[in-house]
């Protein structure tokens, strides 16, 4: 079975919508392998977002990252990637579909950096990348 790195962002952990995430995970049938709230550093999280360096939304990006504890989970099922992201949702949460994470939860609150709650790893390659970066003992 796949792995997916899965964050609720310092918005989600916020709004105390971390449970409600959780939630829709489990009641999906993926399977929580590991959970920890955290706070992030510069450091994780330019690694976690490589991909977006030089980007304009990059730094607003970090900026927004860095405002709170996330809470970082792997979650574990059969084709959790694709599954994941469909639970979440599109980025921009404003046309998320409802029914998903970001289409029921979250909207434009006119900040930098668009706030669209959770992260889910994208590909299998950025999910084994990404679950080494957050939880390298795993
Ligand atoms: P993550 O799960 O956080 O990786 O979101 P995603 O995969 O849906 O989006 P992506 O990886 O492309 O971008 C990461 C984050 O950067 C998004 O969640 C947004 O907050 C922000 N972002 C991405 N694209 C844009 C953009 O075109 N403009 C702005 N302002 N922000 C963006
Ligand atoms: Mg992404």
């Amino acid at each position: 079975t796949e792995r997916t790195l899965v964050l609720v962002k310092p918005d989600g952990v916020a709004r105390q919508l971390t449970g409600e995430v959780l939630r829709r995970i489990e009641a999906k049938g993926y399977r929580i392998a590991a959970l920890e709230l955290r706070t992030a550093d510069r450091d994780l999280l330019a690694q976690h977002y490589a991909e977006h360096q030089g980007k304009p939304f990059f730094e607003p990006l970090v900026e927004f990252m860095l405002s709170g504890p996330v809470v970082a989970a792997v979650v574990e099922g059969q084709r959790v990637i694709e599954g994941f992201r469909s639970l979440a949702g599109t980025t921009d949460p404003t046309v998320a579909a409802p029914g998903t994470i970001r289409g029921d939860l979250g909207r434009d609150w006119g900040t930098a950096v668009v706030q669209n709650l959770v992260h889910g790893s994208d590909s299998p390659e950025s999910a084994a990348r990404e679950i080494g970066l957050w939880f390298p003992a795993l």
